[in-house]
């Protein structure tokens, strides 16, 4: 059992890597400002595996917070760093926002670590480092493309900040891993994905429309190089990221032979199209999403799916959720939202 400080933990994927390292055994103390996340997550962390984290409210950015947490709770062995700023539009109106957000946090753990000896730290890294693949599906040795918004340029500047302080020999390992496309919710509803406003990503997009919320999904283009002429994504259920999280942090811990510094693809190596992921949702739940096709939205990659080998043979991990079993969670959570479950 290790004692696990989880940054964004009232998040998306924190809240289910919180259930997730609790259900292993672990202890997990929580810092979060809850900029894009509700206290309530607690309530159904506990709900889920009957034991409510110690919770910090408090930025990750200031650093007398974060020194007063390690004082305060001692012991901490591994850190996994998911506080970060995470939509690509906003980050490109508010670059210095994103950069001082994702970037000082990282700083300040990092800083911490040596000096309150804690050994590993696992960063949320994202497929949007590999930028457009000139291959599918695409393993951790492709070459990294420019970032297309600050946000991805965040991810890119993080890894090289962890890369380049493992290599001046800090006395901690880390492990990088890059998410494709995180969707779903927990199956018993007690957690899930909270957007903010009007929603960018796909699937909160579409259950909301499922649920009536909003009119119409948009497909954003039918004419990219792929069979159905939607984009490709590798879409991966949430929980199945998260205990891969749990798989990371012990290796770190307990297998002293681990190297110091690992980058793992987390994806399901399936591409599944837009159009599919529609089908998909409409076939699991037996709603009908109202649809148009749009226009291309710009920026947009036209197809990703990760090679997820190395995950699989090193850590011992894999997706197991099937997309309809993930698409009916992604359900259940809308309609729990709106009090119907
Ligand atoms: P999220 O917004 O749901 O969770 C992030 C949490 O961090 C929120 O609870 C927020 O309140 C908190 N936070 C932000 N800045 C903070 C700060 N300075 N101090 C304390 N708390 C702070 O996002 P998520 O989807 O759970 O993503 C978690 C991580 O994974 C992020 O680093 C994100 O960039 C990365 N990631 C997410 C996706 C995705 O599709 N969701 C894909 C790739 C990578
Ligand atoms: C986006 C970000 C990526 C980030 C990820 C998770 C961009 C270019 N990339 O990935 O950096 O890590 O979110 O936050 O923004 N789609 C529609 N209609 C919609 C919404 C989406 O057709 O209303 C399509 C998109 O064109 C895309 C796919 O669905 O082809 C997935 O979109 P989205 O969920 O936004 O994720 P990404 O664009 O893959």
């Amino acid at each position: 059992m290790a004692k696990i400080l989880v940054t964004g933990g009232t998040g998306y994927i924190g809240s289910h890597t919180t259930v997730e390292l609790q259900k292993a055994g672990h202890e997990v103390v929580i810092i979060d400002n809850l900029s894009n996340s509700n206290i309530h997550v607690l309530d159904g962390i506990e709900r889920i595996s009957g034991v409510r984290p110690e919770f910090v409210e408090g930025d990750v950015t200031d650093l007398a917070t974060l020194r007063k947490l390690f004082e305060t709770h001692p012991g901490i062995d591994g850190i996994i760093n998911f506080a970060a700023s995470k939509a690509v539009g906003e980050s490109v109106e508010q670059p210095l926002k994103y950069y001082r957000n994702n970037l000082v946090s990282l700083l300040n753990l990092l800083d911490l670590m040596p000096e309150y000896g804690v050994k590993g730290i696992v960063f949320s890294s994202s497929c949007t480092v590999y930028g457009e693949p000139d291959v599918n599906p695409i393993d951790e040795t492709a070459p990294i493309k420019p970032a297309t918004s600050p946000y991805g340029n965040t991810k890119q500047i993080s890894e090289e900040i962890i890369t380049d302080t493992i290599h001046a020999g800090a006395p901690f390992k880390s492990i990088l891993l890059r998410y494709f496309n995180p969707v779903g919710a927990h199956p018993s509803a007690e957690i899930g994905e909270l957007p903010n406003g009007v929603p960018n990503n796909l699937i909160p997009y579409l259950t909301q429309t499922a649920a009536g919320i909003r009119k119409q999904l948009t497909v954003f283009g039918d004419d990219y190089n792929t069979p159905d002429g939607s984009c490709i994504r590798d879409f991966i259920d949430v929980v199945d990221l998260a205990k891969a999280h749990v798989i990371a942090m012990g290796r770190m811990l307990d297998n002293p032979e681990s190297p110091k510094l690992e980058v793992f693809n987390l994806g399901t190596g399936r591409g599944l199209s837009v159009l599919e992921l529609i089908a998909s949702f409409e076939r699991s739940t037996g709603v009908k999403v109202p649809y148009v096709i749009g226009q291309r939205r710009e920026g947009d990659i036209e197809k990703i799916w990760a090679d997820p080998a190395k995950a699989n043979n090193v850590l011992g991990w894999k997706a197991e959720a099937s997309i309809d079993d993930t698409m009916r969670n992604a359900w259940r959570w809308q309609q729990k939202l709106a009090g119907k479950v």
